[in-house]
């Protein structure tokens, strides 16, 4: 059973910067993920929020509520959230980073993921396929 976090500003999706994150929905993202757990025959929760607290007790809390992986893409906290970094490495369960845009081809400041190093991989720029390449990863056990 697996976990997919989105974080700050993804409830925009398909309205916010359309060129770069595409004209695709957050609903439209969570159904793909749904129907690709049913693929891959495991069942799939999405969650979305853009407060940093709520994200942080969502991954403390997802293996008590029985999730056996999570899937974040934490916007961008990635870039800030020592709290969010200090909550994934607390959590036994693996954990992989996704971003929909190429964050590396970006500003900078998008360059550096405090997030990253505490999960056991990342994915960027590969749009919504990434989290389904994630979702694949932590359940072949190499996520
Ligand atoms: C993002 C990249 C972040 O830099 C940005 O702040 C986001 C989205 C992505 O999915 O490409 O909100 O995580």
């Amino acid at each position: 059973m697996l976990l997919v976090l989105n974080g700050p500003n993804l409830n925009r999706l398909g309205l916010r910067e359309p060129g770069v994150y595409g004209s695709q929905t957050l609903e439209d993202l969570e159904r793909l993920c749904e129907a690709w757990g049913a693929e891959l025959e495991t069942p799939v929760t999405c969650r979305q929020s853009n407060y940093e607290g709520q994200l942080l007790e969502w991954v403390q809390d997802a293996q008590e509520h029985g999730f056996t992986g999570i899937v974040i893409n934490p916007g961008a906290l990635t870039h800030s959230s020592y709290a969010l970094r200090d909550a994934i490495a607390g959590q036994p369960l693996p954990v992989v980073e996704v971003h929909i845009s190429n964050v590396d081809a970006r500003e900078a400041f998008r360059h550096t993921s405090v997030t990253a190093a505490v999960c056991r991989g990342k994915i960027s720029g590969l749009g919504f396929l990434g989290y389904r390449l994630a979702m694949e990863a932590l359940l072949e056990g190499s996520g």
